[in-house]
């Protein structure tokens, strides 16, 4: 893959050490300068499935989508408002989840760690899961950026994230009051049209096969503490993961959040 730098002269970020851990995720990327203005123009030209390491210091992933060229990131920022409103009424999740300050939730498919920012308002610890190479850099690069954000400290001194596929991950890990998980799912089960991060996402993770969903809910519910329950993100119609019925179900319009008890 590519990792393009923007303006290398002005980077605040030595791109150096993101390549050396791609490297030992097993990403071999190719660094290229960019001189030129990152309008649509270049956009539609780069690599899709590339990183970009702008001249702010954002690491964004390049995907082509139904919306055009796009550049997507965790952008947690923009989550602030989200974040600090955060409350059962605001977030299904919560509702469904009921985390409480102290607990220790994992989040065994971190995506871009929106829904892991959810759970942590509540003063929860959160682990965060992320098995490809890519979202990972993406994640850790945030998690970097925003422990630099004075009003962002403390949030993110309760998160960590490991990287693996959560099936081999979340028997390695202490037992968990919580584990969530928000599982890739075909992206014509949407209602809605998905936004265009997701489309991104749809680029470079899959769907897991039934299998696979069986052996993530079944480690996930193995790694309960007594009270703790697994709680699973689904499109509204969307079979149950793993076709294992849940214990109790809270839905909107659009997502379903199913759980399974310890
Ligand atoms: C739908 S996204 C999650 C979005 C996330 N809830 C958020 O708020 O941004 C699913 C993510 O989980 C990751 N993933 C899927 N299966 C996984 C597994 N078995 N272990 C770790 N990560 C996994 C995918 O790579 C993808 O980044």
């Amino acid at each position: 893959m590519i990792m393009y730098l923007y303006h290398a002269a002005t980077s605040p970020i030595d791109p150096m050490p993101l390549l050396t851990e791609l490297a030992a995720l097993g990403v071999v990327a190719q660094l290229v300068i960019v001189n030129e203005k990152i309008g649509q123009k270049w956009l539609k030209r780069a690599e899709a499935g590339s990183l970009l390491l702008d001249d702010k210091g954002q690491l964004s992933l390049l995907a082509h989508t139904d919306s055009g060229a796009v550049k997507v990131s965790p952008n947690w920022l923009a989550e602030q408002q989200r974040v600090v409103k955060a409350g059962k009424k605001s977030e299904l999740l919560l509702k469904a989840a009921k985390p409480q300050a102290g607990m220790h939730i994992i989040d065994a498919t971190a995506g871009f760690g929106h829904d892991s920012l959810i759970l942590a308002s509540s003063g929860a610890s959160v682990t965060l899961i992320e098995a490809e190479p890519v979202m990972y850099m993406l994640l850790q690069h945030e998690l970097i950026q925003m422990a630099q954000q004075p009003n962002w400290q403390k949030l993110i001194s309760r998160l960590s994230l490991q990287f693996g596929d959560a099936a081999q991950v979340l028997p390695t890990l202490p037992k968990a009051d919580r584990v969530y998980l928000d599982p890739m799912f075909p992206q014509d089960s949407y209602k809605a049209a998905v936004g265009k991060t997701m489309q991104a996402l749809h680029l470079i993770a899959k769907p897991p096969t039934l299998e696979q969903e069986v052996t993530l809910l079944t480690r996930a519910k193995q790694q309960l503490l007594p009270d703790g329950k697994v709680i699973v993100k689904r499109p509204l119609r969307a079979p149950y993961l793993a076709l294992m019925t849940p214990d109790d179900s809270v839905s909107n319009d659009l997502v379903r959040f199913d759980s399974y008890f310890a």
